[in-house]
C-alpha cells in the first residue's frame, strides 16, 4: 500500500521550493511515477485556451489537447469532481493515448472554484486504483492547490 503521508509531505517540500507549476508539476509526476507501484503514464494536463493541454508528465508521449466532456480527463474537468476508471475499455469515449493502460484515475486540480488542470495517472493493471489510492490522490490535489502558483 502506497505511505500517501510521505507521499503529501514530500511534494509539499517540492511546493515550497517552488510553487511555479511547471517546476512544481515536473517533480510532482516524477515522484508520482516512482512512489506508486504499477503505473505507465502520470502527470498533467493544463487548462488552456478553453481546452485541456498537456504538461509535465511522465511516460509515453501523449494526446497534446483534450476538449472538456472529451475522454476521462474532459470527464473529470467538465464535472470538476474526480473520476476512476477501474476498466478503461468500459469508459465511453476513453482516449488511448497509450495502449497499455487500463485503468485510470483523474483529479482536477482548482484555483477557488475554477479547474485550471487535471492531475491523470494510468496503469497497466485492471482495478488498480482503490478508495484509498482516491483518498490519497485528492489529499495530494488539496496539498498542490494550496501553495500552487499558476503563472
Ligand atoms: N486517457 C486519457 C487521455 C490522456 S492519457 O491517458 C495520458 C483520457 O481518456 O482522457
Amino acid at each position: 500500500m502506497t505511505d500517501y503521508r510521505t507521499l503529501v509531505s514530500q511534494a509539499e517540500g517540492m511546493l515550497e521550493a517552488e510553487p511555479w507549476y511547471v517546476a512544481a508539476f515536473s517533480n510532482l509526476s516524477a515522484l508520482v511515477m516512482e512512489t506508486l507501484p504499477d503505473l505507465n503514464w502520470a502527470g498533467f494536463y493544463i487548462m488552456k485556451d478553453g481546452r485541456l493541454t498537456v504538461g509535465p508528465f511522465q511516460g509515453k508521449p501523449a494526446c497534446i489537447h483534450i476538449a472538456p466532456g472529451k475522454g476521462v480527463c474532459g470527464t473529470a474537468a467538465a464535472r470538476n469532481e474526480t473520476v476512476l476508471v477501474p476498466d478503461v475499455h468500459l469508459f465511453p469515449g476513453h482516449i488511448a493515448c497509450d495502449g497499455a493502460s487500463e485503468s485510470e484515475i483523474v483529479i482536477p486540480l482548482r484555483d477557488g472554484e475554477t479547474v485550471r488542470a487535471v492531475m491523470d495517472i494510468d496503469s497497466p493493471v485492471k482495478n488498480r486504483f482503490t478508495p484509498e489510492d482516491r483518498e490519497g490522490l485528492e489529499t495530494l490535489a488539496r496539498a498542490i492547490e494550496k501553495t500552487v502558483r499558476w503563472a
